[in-house]
């Protein structure tokens, strides 16, 4: 066979190879031990010296040339698996990222939690109750008349009675959870009880459901005093101010007695009403700047409601009181809209929302 016949048939074998083994084979079967070429090179050795210098110039051609194919062919056929593999693997960076939406606090949970830590300190429990509440825990027990206002249909949500039994109200406020604890635990008492509660009642001010935090100290020898001083280290607590005065002003709760409500000094300072402030300029309201502002009810418990929850009234006695958590957040934060906190609207929790991880807004605790 000619070197050309034998290049015209190996390049045809390379050619017909379309996977890197099969090129390998060609290679084996002309470059290998004793493959077709190398077969020529040897047989060079055996020639007489005029054939060898005609022949061997043919043969090195007929290697290279063949050899260049071989190597040319593997590189082609790397450059396609690669070639593969990158459209394979292509991303395309110009699709639109997928959004991540942080969540935020609610402003609400917010200052639960601030609630929370701060009668912690103060060596307060939390306590529970149900938000579907029996008329006995919620009224009956607390000293509230069958007769009261707060009864009337047009205050309370009454819910239809499971199975012909006692109706059942939404919870009006978060006193019944006074009730729960003296029945459940023996005194020394000292719980706070942060939750929702339920009034037929809408405005600009009002909302159906809020939420009021309860507090409730029951213990030998209490008395107004520590009412007063809770109360004190409360406020300045949590707006962080260390002038604050309170006003106690006489008042009615059917289960508690005396009852009072209370007020806290604020005063007007550009336009926003800010908590807090020296004493002269909030008592008795003399300076244009001063006013006064409900935050809460409180009162000594009633005995009565002490008996009704199995206790004697002789030897306990205790404070409670009762406060709106929204009004809290709404001074606190600046909101002035109530209705806002219970629309779900994204943007007013962003702005308002606290991050998860954001500093503890209580940068000084109880007693700094
Ligand atoms: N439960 C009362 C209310 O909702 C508040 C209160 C609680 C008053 C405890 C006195 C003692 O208005």
């Amino acid at each position: 066979m000619t070197t050309e016949a034998l290049k015209g048939e190996l390049l045809a074998a390379l050619e017909a190879a379309d996977t890197p083994d099969g090129v390998e084979a060609v290679r084996v079967q002309a470059l290998g031990k004793s493959g077709s070429i190398t077969q020529l090179m040897k047989s060079l050795g055996a020639m007489v010296v005029e054939d060898r210098l005609r022949v061997a110039p043919q043969y090195q051609a007929l290697r290279e040339g063949v050899s260049a194919a071989i190597e040319a062919k593997k590189a082609a056929m790397s450059r396609a698996v690669l070639d593969a593999r990158l459209a394979a693997e292509r991303m395309d960076m110009s699709l639109p990222a997928t959004l991540s939406t942080p969540g935020s606090i609610h402003p609400i949970s917010q200052v639960m939690d601030e609630l929370s830590e701060i009668f912690a300190d103060l060596g307060f429990a939390v306590a529970e109750g149900p938000e579907i509440e029996t008329d006995w825990h919620n009224f009956t027990a607390l000293n509230i008349p069958p007769e009261h206002p707060a009864r009337a249909m047009h205050d309370t949500f009454y819910v239809h009675p499971a199975g012909g039994g006692e109706r059942m109200v939404l919870r009006t406020h978060t006193s019944p959870v006074q009730i729960r604890t003296m029945m459940a635990q023996k005194p020394p008492i000292r719980i706070i009880a942060p939750g929702r509660v339920y009034r037929s009642d809408s405005d600009a001010t009002h909302t159906p459901m809020f939420h009021q935090v309860e507090g409730l100290v029951i213990d030998r020898g209490i008395h107004l005093g520590h009412l007063k001083w809770t109360l004190e280290t409360f406020v300045k607590a949590f707006f962080e101010v260390d002038d604050v005065t309170l006003r106690l002003r006489p008042s009615f709760f059917p289960f508690t007695e005396p009852s009072v409500e209370v007020d806290v000094g604020c005063s007007w300072e550009g336009g926003t009403l800010k908590v807090g402030g020296p004493a002269s300029s909030v008592v008795g309201g003399s300076a244009p700047s001063a006013s006064w502002l409900e935050i809460l009810g409180a009162g000594m418990v009633h005995p009565k409601v002490i008996a009704n929850c199995g206790l004697d009234p002789d030897e306990w006695q205790g404070f409670a009181f009762g406060c709106g958590i929204d009004r809290l957040a709404m001074l606190k934060y600046g909101m002035t809209d109530l209705r806002a906190f219970f629309d779900a609207d994204l943007r007013w929790t962003r702005h308002f929302g606290f991050g998860a991880l954001d500093v503890p807004t209580l940068s000084a605790g109880v007693g700094a």
